[in-house]
């Protein structure tokens, strides 16, 4: 299972790529606006680094400006990959983008028929938001079920992207239904590390360690 980091803070995908846990990096309007900088510069710094699969989401909301927009970013760094919202617009942009070789996130995705869709059409990845709907009081893990029942029955390549990942227990539950992908915030990776048995294991062995006699 590949763990990415849903951030645009280089300095959080440094901490964690340097750990060798990260497989990628997901971006999104909301995340970038909270950095403060350019998109492209953001981009840039991030792909450098060397994450091999970063999502750079485009705004436009009508096909062709999502394909000039979808081709400008891909042309940025070969580890990119365009994330296009899952509307009427976006699974056009979607065919014709993924049609010239560019690898296709198609995000805001809420249904399992909207990701059979967005297969159809050839995206890369399908990333289905799982804590937006637990916050409407719908079973957002079973969203991920389905859509891996599906995917699988009709051999279909296209990753399913596990987003808006709000606990450990929704990547437990990503992994046991077979996702492909987790994507989450830092600090729920930070929380998939740490276990405080394994701080107080690691306390009293090395305190037991200062009994034996050294020389
Ligand atoms: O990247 C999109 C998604 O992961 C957002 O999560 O917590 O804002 O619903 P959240």
């Amino acid at each position: 299972m590949k763990l990415f980091l849903d951030t645009a803070s280089a300095k959080e995908i440094r901490t964690m790529w340097e750990l060798g846990i990260l497989d990628g990096v997901t971006t999104n309007p909301s995340l970038v606006a909270k950095e403060g900088r350019r998109f492209d510069d953001v981009l840039r710094e991030i792909c450098a680094i060397g994450v091999p699969s970063v999502s750079a989401e485009v705004v436009a909301t009508e096909t062709d400006g999502m394909v000039a927009e979808g081709r400008r970013l891909r042309a940025i760094h070969p580890s990119i990959y365009v994330k296009v919202p899952m509307t009427p617009a976006g699974l056009r942009a979607t065919k014709i983008l993924a049609g010239e070789g560019t690898r296709v996130n198609v995000t805001l995705v809420f249904s399992a028929n909207q990701a059979l869709l967005a297969a159809k059409v050839g995206a890369a990845y399908v990333s289905p938001f799982i804590g937006r709907l637990d916050d409407q009081s719908e079973v957002g893990i079973d969203l991920i079920r389905d859509i891996v029942t599906i995917y699988r029955n009709y051999r279909f390549s296209t990753e399913v992207l596990v987003a808006s990942v709000r606990h450990p227990v929704h990547v437990l539950e990503a992994a046991q239904i077979g996702a492909d992908i987790a994507t989450m915030p830092y600090a729920v990776m930070e929380k998939l590390v740490q276990h405080p048995l394994t701080e107080i294991g690691l306390a009293r062995f090395l305190k037991d360690w200062e009994k034996v006699p050294k020389g």
